[in-house]
């Protein structure tokens, strides 16, 4: 397919995405607390077929796209991944496979890797397997991880450990580091919950108290001075502790783009909770023409919707006034500042998070996919 020129109309700065978030479905074998996929699970029968899916991953290289990060739920419930990569790999895609591990195995991981997969996410809930599959949702998930991380590493393919850090498994930071080494990766993702989707529903269970975060980042500090050409710790820490914003997503429809298991398109993964933007689906139209020229990738896109304080703020092609569904779900309104910046007039809420967060956690409301 030939490559997509951006149009001469419209905003004058839209470069072409960097990566396209590959939801292939929202069916998966664990229920974390924390989940970011939508409240509202797609259903198997609504998901785009493979041969959609090729179509996307052929606009995708078209438009410019360098990375395809194959997710959903859990990637691997689709049988035509092996196919997808292989599609992805000859259009010169470099493909990451985003999963929870718990299915398949040294077979399956070896087929992708001849299709032409690069790299390999495995999430993981904790170092202990109790408590690992406790907030997994599924008894032996983490025993599975473990068998899951040595295929990769025997099919010869890099290896990342993505944990989610929160309340209940913070403590265990440093334990979490020394099994991330022993399993051979090459990068652990330690990110602390961001609090959307089912995590905001469980902010309570899961925002750690300041004491936590202070001890867990200084652990993590001394570690990657130690691991230093052995281990990369990339630390995302939890927004609710900072006074400015991070810029979630690098800025509305800046960067990346989600296809969602039944082809609609997002910019995020929370897009959908922002009320009167008629998100489009590649059914209905090209990846080019929903990045460059739809209502839902413009309405936030640069600097013109700022409200103040961000429009005459020196951060706010920084941070790009914070996260769009961040500052819907705590202030109601989608185009005001980020509560989580302290300049925010709505800042309160997050203190007042932060108090609830002094007390004892709620139990979990596990995601389901029914
Ligand atoms: Fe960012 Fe807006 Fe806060 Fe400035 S006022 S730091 S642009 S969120
Ligand atoms: Fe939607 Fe941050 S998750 S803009």
């Amino acid at each position: 397919m030939p490559s997509v020129d951006p149009p001469t109309a419209g905003p004058p700065t839209i470069d072409p995405p960097l990566a396209l978030l590959a939801e292939l479905t929202h069916r998966c074998p664990l229920a974390c607390p924390y989940c970011s996929n939508p409240i509202e699970l797609e259903r198997a029968s609504s998901e785009l077929h493979g041969e959609d899916w090729r179509r996307v991953l052929r606009e995708a290289a078209a438009l410019g796209v360098l990375q395809v990060h194959f997710s959903g739920g859990e990637p691997m419930v689709r049988r035509e991944l092996a196919t997808l990569i292989a599609e992805a790999a000859s259009h010169g895609l470099y493909s990451n496979l985003i999963t929870s591990g718990a299915l398949g195995g040294e077979r399956e991981i070896a087929a992708f890797a001849e299709a032409g997969l690069r790299h390999v996410q495995l999430s993981l809930q904790d170092h202990e397997a109790a408590n690992a599959d406790r907030i997994a949702g599924l008894a032996g998930a983490f025993e599975r991880k473990m068998k899951f991380a040595a295929a990769v590493r025997a099919a010869g393919l890099p290896l990342t450990l993505n944990m989610v850090v929160h309340r209940q498994n913070l403590d265990g930071i440093a334990e979490m580091i020394d099994l991330a080494q022993s399993l051979g990766a090459r990068r652990v993702e330690i990110a602390h919950v961001q609090y959307y989707a089912w995590a905001l529903e469980n902010r309570a269970a899961l925002l750690p108290t300041r004491a936590q975060l202070d001890e867990a980042t200084r652990i993590v500090e001394a570690a990657r001075e130690r691991l230093k050409g052995v281990l990369a710790i990339d630390y995302v820490v939890p927004d609710y502790y900072g006074v400015r914003p991070k810029s979630c997503m690098n800025g509305w429809g800046r960067q990346f783009l989600n296809v969602m298991p039944s082809g609609t398109v997002v910019p995020c993964h929370a897009a959908q909770t922002i009320p009167g933007i008629d998100f489009p689906s590649v059914r209905e139209a090209s990846l080019a023409d929903i990045w460059y020229r739809s209502d839902a990738f413009n309405r936030f896109r640069g600097t013109g919707w700022m409200p103040d304080p961000c429009r005459d703020c020196d951060r706010r092609e920084i941070d790009w006034g914070g996260c769009r569904c961040q500052a819907l779900a705590l202030t109601g309104d989608a185009a005001r500042t980020d509560p989580v910046c302290a300049l925010s007039p709505e800042h309160g809420v997050i203190e007042a998070a932060l108090t609830e967060a002094a007390a004892a956690p709620a139990p979990f409301i596990y995601r389901r996919y029914r």
